[in-house]
Order: structure tokens, then C-alpha cells, then sequence
């Protein structure tokens, strides 16, 4: 593979973490630009790959998803320390467990709709003129099987209900499908690391977060152009479309 800047945002923790973790061990001929909300979390997370023997170019960024300014700042740092942007991976999210009816629900559901569809949106507009730099720009999404239909219509999915971040996935879904008319020089796809141990589910996942990285690392490398746009998860070893 040649060499590539790419920037995961939420990268300090969970499957951001690991998704760096993952591609600098796979290819250290790139630059990893580690997207956090604090800059200490973005040195911390370095220093502990560092500490693993990695020997890739990291650097952290500051960037709040849900902030437009926090956004052009980073944009701007990008460019000028970096020229351009490979691929951006859109890792970064919420997750509230509340159900309709209980005070705080509206506040809740917009809060997750902002920051896992309307900054999925604003943060990959903020970096497409220096996507439209690179040779083979890619914008790879972190999305999940409860934003299928197909899965959440055939009981392959845990029965607890996660009413807004269900709906936030499948919109983000959405959002890419459209973004991807508008911007058709740029590969989007989304990917569904499966159900990983974080603390976005109080660490009860089933899969080591670095496996859940997987996925990505397969998106990643493919520079055949084997994976087209879509929705994407590993399945004992194998890519599989995931259905909408
Ligand atoms: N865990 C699973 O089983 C699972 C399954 C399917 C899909 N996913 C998806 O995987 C992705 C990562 O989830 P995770 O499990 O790794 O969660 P996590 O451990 O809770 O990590 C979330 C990351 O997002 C960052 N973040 C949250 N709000 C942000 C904001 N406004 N601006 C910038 N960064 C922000 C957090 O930063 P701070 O440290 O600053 O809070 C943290 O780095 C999400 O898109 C999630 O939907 C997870």
C-alpha cells in the first residue's frame, strides 16, 4: 500500500483506538492523525502505541465533531501540517439508552442525531477539499447492524431497545448514500465492527475491540477496489455485505 494520511476521529478510546492500533501494525508506512476531543487523551493514546513497539507517524488532533468551529480548526491544522487527507474514518459517536416518554428524551435524541448524522455530515464536508487531493480518497464510516433494517426485521440483533442511536445509524446510513451523490470522486463506505467490548456498552460486547477493527483494516487496504461502496462487516474472516 502506498503510503497514506488518514484521520479517525474518537481515537483515544474503544475501536477508534484500536482501528489506529490496527493499521499501524498492518501499515507503518502511513500517518495517523488521531482525532480527539482533548489533545492530552490524543499524546496519551500515542504513548501507548508507542509503547507497543509502533513505529507509524501519529499526530492528535483536536476536533469535537459536534462543533463547527472545533471542526474548521481542525480542517485548517490538516492542511497546513499535512498538505491533504487520504481517507477519514467517522468513528466517533454517542449512545443514550432512554425510552420515548421520559423527561430528557427529545434532548437525548437530538444530542445523538447531532453528533452521529449531522457531524458525520459536517466533518467530512470540513475535510473534501483535501480529500479531493489524494489519488483515491475514501471516507469510511463506523456504523453498526442496529442501522439495518434488514437485521433489525429478523431478529438478528440483541432485544434491548436503543431507539436513538438505532435511528442515528440508519440515518447515517442514509446521509452517506446521498453525501456519496454529491461527491462522487470519493469512495464512502460504512463498516460494522460488530458488538465490542467499550464503554459504550459498560464493556458487555462479545468482541475484542481490536477484531472489531478488523473490518476497517480490510476497507483500508483494498486498493483493487474489491469492496465498492456499501455496507461492510467481517464474518470469520470473510467481508460480507451487510443488508440495509
Ligand atoms: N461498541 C460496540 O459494540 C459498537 C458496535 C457497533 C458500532 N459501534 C460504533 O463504533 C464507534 C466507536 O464506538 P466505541 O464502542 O469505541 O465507543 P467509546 O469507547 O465510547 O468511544 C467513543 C469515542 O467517541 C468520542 N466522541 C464522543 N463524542 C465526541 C464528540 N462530540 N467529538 C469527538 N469525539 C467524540 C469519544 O471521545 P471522549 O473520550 O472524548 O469521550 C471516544 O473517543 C461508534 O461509531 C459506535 O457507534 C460500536
Amino acid at each position: 500500500m502506498s503510503s497514506k494520511i488518514i484521520l479517525v476521529t474518537g481515537a483515544n478510546r474503544g475501536i477508534g483506538f484500536a482501528i489506529v492500533q490496527r493499521l499501524a501494525t498492518a501499515f507503518p508506512q502511513n500517518t495517523y492523525l488521531l482525532g480527539v476531543r482533548k489533545f492530552s487523551s490524543g499524546e496519551e493514546a500515542i504513548s501507548t502505541l508507542r509503547a507497543q513497539g509502533l513505529t507509524a507517524t501519529f499526530s492528535p488532533i483536536e476536533i469535537d465533531i459536534t462543533s463547527d468551529t472545533s471542526i474548521a480548526f481542525a480542517a485548517s491544522t490538516v492542511e497546513s501540517k499535512f498538505g491533504q487527507l487520504d481517507i477519514l474514518i467517522n468513528n466517533a459517536a454517542v449512545a443514550e439508552l432512554i425510552k420515548p416518554g421520559v423527561p430528557g428524551f427529545r434532548e437525548s435524541c437530538n444530542r445523538t442525531l447531532d453528533a452521529n448524522v449531522t457531524s458525520f455530515l459536517q466533518v467530512t464536508s470540513a475535510f473534501l477539499s483535501l480529500l479531493h487531493l489524494s489519488a483515491s480518497p475514501k471516507v469510511i464510516n463506523i456504523s453498526s447492524a442496529r442501522g439495518s433494517v434488514y437485521r433489525q426485521t429478523h431478529s438478528e440483533l440483541p432485544p434491548t431497545a436503543s431507539i436513538p442511536y438505532s435511528i442515528s445509524k440508519m440515518a447515517m446510513n442514509i446521509a452517506m448514500l446521498e453525501m456519496a451523490k454529491l461527491e462522487p470522486k470519493v469512495l464512502f463506505q460504512a463498516a460494522s465492527p460488530g458488538h465490542c467490548k467499550t464503554a459504550f456498552n459498560g464493556f458487555r460486547g462479545t468482541k475484542d475491540p481490536l477484531d472489531g477493527a478488523e473490518v476497517v483494516v480490510r476497507l483500508v487496504e483494498d486498493e483493487e477496489g474489491r469492496f465498492s461502496m456499501g455496507f461492510w462487516e467481517l464474518e470469520e474472516g470473510e467481508m460480507r455485505s451487510v443488508p440495509w
